[in-house]
């Protein structure tokens, strides 16, 4: 079992192992009722869930929720806010969240609002809710205006990271969540790389090892990155804080709103490391091999490194969108080594340049 520390303003666990789970009593301490919040999919770990807590001597009040994304609405959260009240739910009661990072955000979203705040405990059941949405305290829920619009910081009190829940998880999801984990170790941890390319097929094997060591580095760079930036200032002069986690994303989100969010996520920001590389080349002299190694390990992980399917110009209008753009000069995360980000200004010709190398 592997265990990283998040240093934030409440500390916390995250637990990473086949078994996991069996931490969860040790979380207890004078809770007398517990909400277990699951979409059907997960029904069958929501019942192991419920099984070890009654048998721990606490009552389990079951909360379904939709399916993924169409969980994290404000008719969702008034349901679970008026479940926990109508089961007499204080604030010494507790809320599990099982499911990806939808289900963990809008659990932890009515455990950070009912009654100013309750603990909870994240089940993180797939590879981004596990690397990404358990780490930091964020959570939060869509609106028709736009996602994660409303939302708290609201640390739980661990994540438990059980990975034979992440068996049945879709071949695509897995890979797609490891764009992240590739992504933290082109940012930060070169260890990260070296798995993935030693052993592809053993990295994606939700219960090697291999995969555990990846999942805990992966956390261990968001939770070293957070800690060191919690205010979320931007970076100033060639520090970069937290803004560094977007490595990939400018064009990613572009992507992905093009493409209206018919791709997942992580296959978006695989796409969008590989522009940051190009990009990097061409304004902050990130080596050709670099630039190649950033498309093997993508490659190796069965995520797409290259995109032609929009107009230039339609990628560069939802580009200056991007929250990091300061007046219509967007703002990149960019690479001038391997992980040193840097961020970066990049000239017109430079970001169509950049495209034509990945439009291929
Ligand atoms: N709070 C944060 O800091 C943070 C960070 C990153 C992402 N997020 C949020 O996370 C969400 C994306 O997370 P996601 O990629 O995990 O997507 P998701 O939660 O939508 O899950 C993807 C799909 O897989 C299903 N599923 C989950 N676990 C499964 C399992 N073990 N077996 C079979 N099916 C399973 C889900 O029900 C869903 O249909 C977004 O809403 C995003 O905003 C939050
Ligand atoms: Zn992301």
């Amino acid at each position: 079992m592997l265990e990283i520390n998040v240093a934030s303003s409440h500390p916390y666990s995250v637990v990473i192992g086949s078994g996991a789970l069996r931490k969860l009593p040790e979380l207890l301490d004078g809770v007398v009722r517990v909400a277990v919040v699951y979409p059907t999919v997960l029904s069958a770990p929501a019942g192991t869930i419920s099984a070890l807590l009654q048998a721990n001597g606490v009552q389990v009040l079951p909360l379904v929720v939709p399916e993924g994304e169409l969980a994290k609405t404000p008719a969702v959260v008034a349901a679970l806010w008026q479940a926990l009240a109508a089961a007499d739910f204080t604030r010494s009661d507790l809320v599990v969240g099982v499911g990806g990072g939808a289900t963990t955000d809008v659990a932890g979203f009515a455990a950070a609002s009912y009654l100013r705040g309750i603990p909870w405990v994240a089940v993180p059941t797939t590879v981004l809710g596990a690397v990404d949405a358990a780490v930091g305290g964020k959570t939060a829920i869509d609106l028709p205006e736009g996602k994660n619009l409303v939302g708290a910081f609201h640390e739980p009190r661990a994540a438990l990271v059980d990975l034979e829940l992440l068996r049945k998880l879709p071949e695509r999801e897995v890979c797609s969540g490891l764009a992240e984990v590739a992504k933290a170790g082109l940012i930060s941890d070169p260890a990260i790389l070296r798995l993935i390319l030693e052993d592809p097929d053993e990295s994606r094997d939700v219960v090697s090892e291999r995969f555990a060591e990846l999942v805990a580095r992966a956390v261990a760079v968001k939770s070293a990155v957070v800690a060191g930036d919690l205010t979320e200032r931007t970076s100033l002069g060639t520090m970069v804080g937290r803004e560094q986690l977007n490595y990939g994303h400018t064009m990613g989100h572009a992507i992905e709103t093009y493409e209206h969010f018919r791709w997942r996520h992580g296959e978006a920001i695989a796409v969008g490391m590989v522009y940051a590389a190009e990009l990097a080349a061409i304004t902050s002299g990130l080596s050709a091999e670099t630039v190649a190694l950033h498309r093997d390990v993508l490659r190796l992980l069965s995520l797409p490194t290259s995109y032609s399917a929009a107009p230039y110009e339609a990628l560069r209008a939802l580009i200056s969108r991007d929250k990091k753009t300061r007046g219509t000069t967007p703002r990149f995360v960019l690479l001038d080594q391997l992980q040193h980000p840097v961020v970066v200004s990049p000239t017109e010709d430079a970001l169509n340049t950049a495209y034509q190398r990945i439009a291929l």
